[in-house]
C-alpha cells in the first residue's frame, strides 16, 4: 500500500511528537515540515528526512500532500485547515479545533466543500482506558450517568512553556470536556467555571487552576478541574528522558447502574531515585519503547492515516472538536462574567 504523504505544520512540541510517529509509521511519510522558526523547522525535517518550508502556504505550494497535521498555536489552526483543505489535503488538526467558533465554523465549512476528513487530535480518545471507560458507557453499564469527574492537573513547567498563550480551560480542560461529551450523550445546558490565581498569574496573567461544572439536560452534572501551577516536582526524571511525568489526573464517571474509574496519576507506574526522588512516568500518550512512540499519540495517528486511506470518518471530527470547544469558550466566559453561562453560546 502507498504511503500517505503527510506534511506537518507547526514543528513545536506536539509538532514534532506527530512528526516523529509518522516517519516511524510504515502506514505515513513524512514528506515536508512547514514553521517560520527556520531553525525549528529545518532541524525536524532534517531529522526524518523531510523538506522545510516557512509556511504551510510554501509548503502546500510546493508538494503533493494527501494529508497535513496542524499543530501551531491554537490562534493560527484556521489558516492552515482551511488553506490545506483548498489543496485537497485530509486534515488532523489538534486540539482545541481553533480558539473561536468562528475559526472553528470557517474550517469545518472548508473541509466539507472540499470533501476532506477533517480530524481534531483529541488523544485520550485513542487511549485505551479512556476508550474503555467509553464503552462501558455506551453499552449501558453504568445506567444514567449522574456525575462525572475530570481532573487534568499539570506541572508548572507546562504553564511556564505556554507563557499565557491560551487559557488552562482551552489547552487541558478541553480534553477531559471532550469526555464527558463523549461518554454523557445528554446535551450540556449549562456551563459554570471559577479560576483561582498563582504563580502563573503573576508571571503572565492567566489563571493557575480552573474548575467548571457543566449540567446536562437530563440533569446529570460534569466537573472538571484543572490547572497547570502543579510543584516543580511533579517535571519528570532527566534520566532516562523517556521517563517525562505527566500530572494528576483522573476520570470517574457515576451511573445510576455502576461505575467508571481511572487514575492516571502514576499510569501503573512509579520509582524513586537518590538523585531526583518520585517519578511518575508517562506509559501512556507518548512513551518511547524499543525506539518509537507508542501508545494514545501512535493510535490517534495510526487512526487518522486509516481514515486518509479508506475513507472511513474519523472518531473524532471538525463537529466534535467544535462542541468541546464551546464548553472551554462557555467556561472562559463564565470565568469572565462571575456568572453560569447557558449553551448554546449566543
Ligand atoms: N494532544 C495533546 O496532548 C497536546 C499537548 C500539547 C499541545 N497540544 C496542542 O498542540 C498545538 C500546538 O501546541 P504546542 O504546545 O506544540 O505549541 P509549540 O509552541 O510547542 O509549537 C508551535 C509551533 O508552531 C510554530 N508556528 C507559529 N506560527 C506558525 C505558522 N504560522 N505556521 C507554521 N508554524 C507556526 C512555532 O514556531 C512553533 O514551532 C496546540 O493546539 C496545543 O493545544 C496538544
Amino acid at each position: 500500500m502507498e504511503r500517505v504523504r503527510i506534511g506537518v505544520v507547526g514543528a513545536g512540541f506536539m509538532g514534532g511528537l506527530h512528526a516523529r510517529v509518522v516517519a516511524e509509521s510504515g502506514l505515513g511519510h513524512l514528506a515536508a515540515v512547514a514553521d517560520p522558526d527556520a531553525a525549528r523547522g529545518s532541524e525536524l525535517a532534517e531529522r526524518y528526512g523531510a523538506t522545510a518550508y516557512p509556511s504551510h502556504e510554501a509548503m502546500l505550494a510546493g508538494e503533493r500532500l494527501a494529508a497535513v497535521i496542524v499543530a501551531t498555536p491554537e490562534p493560527l489552526h484556521r489558516d492552515a485547515v482551511v488553506a490545506a483543505a483548498g489543496h485537497g489535503a485530509a486534515v488532523l488538526v489538534e486540539k482545541p479545533i481553533a480558539a473561536s467558533l468562528a475559526d472553528a465554523d470557517a474550517m469545518i465549512a472548508a473541509c466539507d466543500a472540499a470533501g476532506v476528513p477533517l480530524m481534531v487530535g483529541y488523544i485520550l480518545r485513542f487511549e485505551p482506558a479512556y476508550a474503555r471507560i467509553k464503552q462501558a458507557a455506551e453499552a449501558g453499564t453504568l445506567g444514567r450517568i449522574l456525575t462525572g469527574y475530570a481532573r487534568r492537573n499539570a506541572p508548572i513547567g507546562e504553564g511556564r512553556r505556554l507563557a499565557g498563550r491560551t487559557t488552562v480551560v482551552n489547552y487541558l480542560a478541553v480534553h477531559d470536556l471532550d469526555q464527558l461529551l463523549w461518554s454523557i450523550r445528554s446535551a450540556p445546558v449549562r456551563v459554570s467555571a471559577r479560576a483561582v490565581r498563582g504563580k502563573i498569574h503573576e508571571e503572565f496573567g492567566v489563571a493557575d487552576f480552573t474548575w467548571i461544572t457543566v449540567e446536562f439536560a437530563d440533569g446529570g452534572l460534569g466537573v472538571v478541574e484543572s490547572g497547570w501551577a502543579l510543584s516543580e516536582g511533579w517535571a519528570g526524571w532527566s534520566t532516562p528522558a523517556a521517563w517525562g511525568g505527566f500530572g494528576d489526573v483522573e476520570l470517574n464517571l457515576i451511573g445510576t447502574d455502576g461505575v467508571a474509574s481511572l487514575d492516571f496519576t502514576p499510569m501503573n507506574l512509579y520509582g524513586v531515585d537518590d538523585r531526583e526522588g518520585w517519578r511518575l512516568p508517562d506509559t501512556r500518550h507518548w512513551p518511547v519503547i524499543n525506539g518509537r512512540i507508542v501508545g494514545a499519540l501512535k493510535n490517534e495517528v495510526d487512526h487518522f492515516l486509516d481514515c486518509v486511506a479508506t475513507g472511513r470518518p474519523p472518531l473524532v471530527d471538525g463537529r466534535e472538536g467544535r462542541r468541546s470547544l464551546e464548553l472551554g469558550l462557555a467556561a472562559d466566559r463564565s470565568i469572565a462574567e462571575g456568572q453560569p453561562v447557558d449553551l448554546p453560546l449566543g
